[in-house]
């Protein structure tokens, strides 16, 4: 058995917290054999856990604590700690090891309530569970999470991936602890329209309403400087927009066709280190071969 899940970038400027895509970069899970202990082989990186310590076996282990030990083959080339959504798809992975070994029959809305009580907010597991486009909110009254899952319109995406590592918590630490009034009906308005954008098919709107946000990127601006310069760079081009990809530190553009080369020839202008890709939209989410 195999468990792949996609990466996902959230927020997607003002959708903070419950605004998600996944991404075609992608988490492998392989089951191998049962075995007295816990085992995941991968060449992740020593940092990373290889016993029952792993976020991967840890997740499992919370959904259905009775699973018996196994060997298990881990790749990912989603790169880790760069607003990609590498945690939320070892999560996802987790839970769906725990409900195929303990034929728990989950269903997706069940799968992503328990995501979210771990990872805290949904907008990076929920992509990685339904794929495409989803907006998604904690239902405090019956403690599910609800969600809508749209496609995600057809453009070309780059991904300005840095050398560097950001942790979530670090981006976290600068926002707000309070938001005034009339600022939060401001923000929520802008990500309102943008999604009503993105469900229309109208990326020039929704672009433009993407790099419009009020509830993160300005607290975060000094974590991740290229932002300021990405965004330079777009507005000089056709592309529709650009926003930090979850916590950061990494930067999607949306764009169409014929501004990909140019963007992507002064993108690397900025910093030889970083990694710039072209990544597709994931349609699908988590999948069981
Ligand atoms: N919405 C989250 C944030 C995504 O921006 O902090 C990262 O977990």
């Amino acid at each position: 058995m195999k468990i792949q899940v996609p990466a996902t970038s959230a927020n997607l400027g003002p959708g903070f917290d419950s605004c998600g895509i996944a991404l075609a970069k992608y988490l492998v899970v392989e089951v191998i054999k049962p075995q007295e202990k816990w085992e995941i082989i991968h060449h992740l990186g020593s940092e990373i856990p290889s016993d029952e310590n792993n976020l991967l076996i840890q997740t499992a282990l919370q959904v259905a604590p009775e699973i018996m030990p196994h060997q298990l083959r881990m790749i990912s080339d989603i790169p880790l700690t760069r607003g990609l959504g590498s945690s939320s798809s070892v999560i996802i992975a987790g839970i769906e090891l725990a409900n195929r070994l303990a034929h728990l029959n989950l269903s997706a809305e069940e799968k992503l309530t328990i995501a979210t009580k771990i990872e805290g907010h949904p907008d990076n597991v929920a992509p990685a569970i339904f794929g495409d486009f989803v907006v998604a909110c904690y239902d405090e009254a019956t403690e599910q999470v609800l969600s809508v899952k749209h496609y995600f319109p057809e453009c070309e995406i780059i991904a300005y991936i840095p050398s560097t590592e950001l942790l979530t918590k670090e981006s976290r630490q600068v926002l707000p602890q309070s938001f005034e009034y009339k600022e939060a009906v401001k923000a929520s308005a802008i990500a309102n329209v943008m999604i009503g954008a993105v469900i229309n098919g109208n990326l020039a709107l929704a672009g433009r309403l993407m790099e419009q946000d009020l509830f993160h990127e300005k607290y975060r601006a000094k974590l991740v400087p290229h932002l300021s310069q990405i965004r330079q760079i777009c507005q000089r081009s056709k592309a529709f927009g650009c926003f930090l990809s979850g916590a950061g530190p990494t930067v999607l553009i949306l764009t169409p066709k014929e501004e990909v080369a140019t963007l992507m020839d002064q993108l690397r202008l900025l910093d030889n280190h970083a990694q710039i890709e072209q990544l597709a939209i994931d349609r699908e989410g988590v999948q069981v071969f």
